[in-house]
């Protein structure tokens, strides 16, 4: 039975990702309030301009272009704007206003994470972003929670989609990189600047926030070793593909030892790589996305699904939402 009063939900966004959190939220959201024990309340939607949505299945009554009113009287804020100005200023407002917020803003945690993190704690806020990092795949809980007694000593994998789905396509198909560049345009799977897959900035992005969680430190973005797919040819995949590799840009988190001095560091890169085919990242095909970890008693982990995709990252999303909206239940 549920009991406690409706909690209020803020949507910062209405794109691909935001869209189909408002969807999920208007068409499950008995099912939901079942599980949480309160009922999840989308209280408004915050866009630049209304009008573009005006056919959208939100009702339209709900956008506004005032994401500071809607932001004070929520209980919850999803932030799936994306980019890093105003996201960073509403973010802090939330949690200034006592809201927790959900995020699946992988650049702004990248790059403002810290300080964000050290307000949430200072407040009591929470601050939850499993969308950040490889859409659907739960990779952010498992490293906060379900191995944050274990030693995490190395995490590898594909954590780009639309730059996988180009390489999985010059392999397949002996495509050239600008036709399957082309195709994964068409299909959506690129961020509107396409440079930020293709150079390897998203999947820098990733990195950093997986390096930070699974070794308990901070990891600037700059500090990433960063390069992209757009120097590799059709001739080097097929080469490859002979030679029984396939080629596949990763991103590998490692924890490193000065042999001198003995102290700890870390190292973060991106860069393509060749992957044997036998191995299970060289069968991670299309968008989607594989991490790798390996844990001192756990041993080796894998996780695998879609990284990418508007449904997928409103999984996530709602995921983190149900997170929050339990811990306001219980909390009383
Ligand atoms: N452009 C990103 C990708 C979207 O291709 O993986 C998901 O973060």
């Amino acid at each position: 039975m549920i009991e406690y009063r409706n909690l209020r939900i803020a949507l910062l966004g209405a794109g691909s990702v935001g869209s189909q959190v408002a969807a999920l939220l208007l068409e499950h959201g008995d099912e939901l309030a079942q599980r949480v024990g309160a009922g999840l309340e989308l209280v408004g939607v915050a866009v630049r301009d209304p009008e573009k949505h005006r056919d959208s299945d939100i009702p339209f009554e709900l956008f506004t272009t005032d994401a500071e009113s809607l932001i004070v009287g929520a209980d919850i804020v999803v932030e799936v704007m994306g980019g890093l100005s105003p996201a960073r200023e509403l973010i802090t407002l939330a949690m200034t206003s006592g809201a927790d917020v959900v995020t699946a803003n992988k650049a702004l945690l990248a790059t403002h994470g810290p300080e964000l993190f050290e307000l949430a704690e200072q407040l009591g806020a929470q601050l939850y972003y499993e969308a950040s990092v490889a859409a659907a795949i739960p990779i952010i809980r498992p490293l906060r929670e379900s191995l944050a007694g274990d030693r995490i000593e190395r995490i590898y994998g594909i954590v780009n989609g639309s730059t996988n789905y180009i390489l999985d396509r010059m392999d397949a198909d002996d495509l050239a990189a600008e036709d399957a560049q082309q195709i994964a345009l068409e299909l959506g799977y690129l961020e509107a600047d396409p440079t930020l897959d293709v150079e390897g900035y998203d999947a820098a992005q990733k990195a950093a926030i997986l390096a930070s969680l699974a070794f308990h430190t901070t990891v600037p973005l700059e500090s990433v070793h960063r390069e992209g797919i757009t120097n590799v040819t059709r001739e080097q995949v097929r080469s490859a593909r002979e030679a029984g590799f396939v080629v596949k840009l990763l991103a590998v988190c490692e924890r490193l030892v000065d042999p001198t001095s003995g102290e700890e560091g870390v190292s973060v890169r991106v860069h393509p790589a060749l992957v044997p085919r036998t191995h299970p990242l060289g069968a991670v095909h299309g968008g989607n996305n594989a991490v790798f970890l390996e844990a001192a008693a756990a041993g080796p982990l894998m996780f695998y699904g879609a990284g990418a995709g508007g449904l997928q990252t409103a999984s996530a999303v709602l995921g983190d939402v149900v997170s929050a909206a339990r811990r306001h239940v219980l909390g009383g």
